[in-house]
């Protein structure tokens, strides 16, 4: 069981502070992922979370305990990172015990460890093998094991899945869903840049901009109630789209955002009026560009094969009610 409680935490490198006044209550077993532009301060908060970067003020309590100033290796926490690096002369069992062996656990007691997070993690087959001789999934899944075979109360994950093909990654996706389902108890950090693996993955999303907390939220909340622009922009994909000046008029709104998946497509007498400038077909949707006189083209999504050619002029609208207004200051306004 592990509670985390992070209290007014800022952290500096010289003058430049990366993060600023984050505030964060995780209960015991939840799954959390931090999602992120590259540079927000996601591995740095991560990495003060498990005390490997002090932090410059501000608290935080595992249990109500605070521990800023315990080591890293007494605070319960395992870290997986993008990059792992398994030992190449030795078997899955030796990698995955080896930290146990180093701790002097008894031989016999390392055994049932290793057998259990092998278990958990679908290595069971393969002990015996060296890393070489496995894919590149099974070998994340062995970096994992040796992270779980030690039973920590909070497993930090920071982009495992970056450096995995496309398909791979839906698979590791799974299965660390399922590996958090195993461990109920296990409260779990994610960090990824990826909105559809905040998405797909977490209990809970903490949207991080610049050092600061966006908005924090399930998957839905987020997608359903964005708090700011930032937020309505960064999750959900293709990314909403927004109207400012005179095409948001209409609306008494700085901006207006709808989703490509929340408009559609009328004869005449639409909200907005654009020429389609190119389509993308994907079998089971379609995405329209649409020309509006603006930077950006408008994306509309429309179920299976798009209809519509290139270069028609068509006259589009919100769904009902499936629209976010924003006021000067990019906060929503309630309609
Ligand atoms: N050791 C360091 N010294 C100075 N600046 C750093 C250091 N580590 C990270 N930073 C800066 O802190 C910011 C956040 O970095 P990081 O936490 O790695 O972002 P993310 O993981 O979200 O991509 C970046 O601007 C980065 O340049
Ligand atoms: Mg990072």
């Amino acid at each position: 069981m592990a509670d985390l409680k992070i209290n007014n935490l800022y952290k500096k490198y010289g003058t430049v502070e990366v993060l600023k006044n984050i505030n964060l209550d995780i209960k015991s077993g939840e799954f959390i992922v931090f999602v992120g532009p590259s540079g927000c301060g996601k591995s740095t908060l991560l990495r003060c979370i498990c005390g490997l970067e002090e932090i410059s003020s501000g608290t935080l309590e595992i249990d109500g305990r605070i521990v800023n100033d315990v080591a890293p290796s007494k605070r319960g926490i395992a870290m997986v990172f993008q990059t792992y690096a398994l030992y190449p002369h030795m078997s899955v069992y030796d990698n995955m015990a080896y930290s146990l062996k180093l701790a002097k656990i008894p031989h016999a007691q390392i055994k049932q460890m290793v057998e259990e997070a092998a278990e958990k993690l679908h290595l069971s087959a393969y002990l015996d093998r060296l890393p070489k001789e496995l894919s590149g999934g099974q070998r994340q899944r062995v970096a994992i094991g040796r992270s779980i075979v030690r039973n920590p109360k909070v497993f930090l994950f920071d982009e495992p899945l970056s450096n995995l093909d496309a398909a791979l990654r839906v698979q590791m996706r799974r299965e660390i869903g399922s590996l958090n389902e195993s461990l109920p108890n296990t409260t779990m950090i994610y960090v990824t840049h990826d909105q559809v693996e905040a998405m797909t993955m977490a209990d809970r999303i903490v949207v991080l901009r610049d050092g600061i907390i966006e908005q924090v939220g399930a998957p839905m909340e987020l997608y359903d109630n964005p708090q700011s622009i930032f937020v309505a922009g960064f999750i959900g994909s293709p990314k909403m789209n927004f109207f400012v000046g005179k095409l948001a008029s209409k609306f008494n709104a700085k901006t207006v955002g709808v989703r490509p998946e929340h408009i559609k497509i009328v004869k005449s007498g639409g909200v907005w009026n654009g020429k389609i400038i190119y389509t993308e077909i994907l079998g089971s949707d379609s995405y329209i560009y649409v020309d509006v006189g603006e930077e950006n083209p408008v994306i509309i999504r429309e179920e299976g094969k798009a209809r519509q050619k290139i270069g028609e002029e068509i006259s589009f609208s919100p769904n009902n009610n499936q629209y976010h207004l924003f006021d000067e200051n990019d906060k929503p306004i309630k309609h």
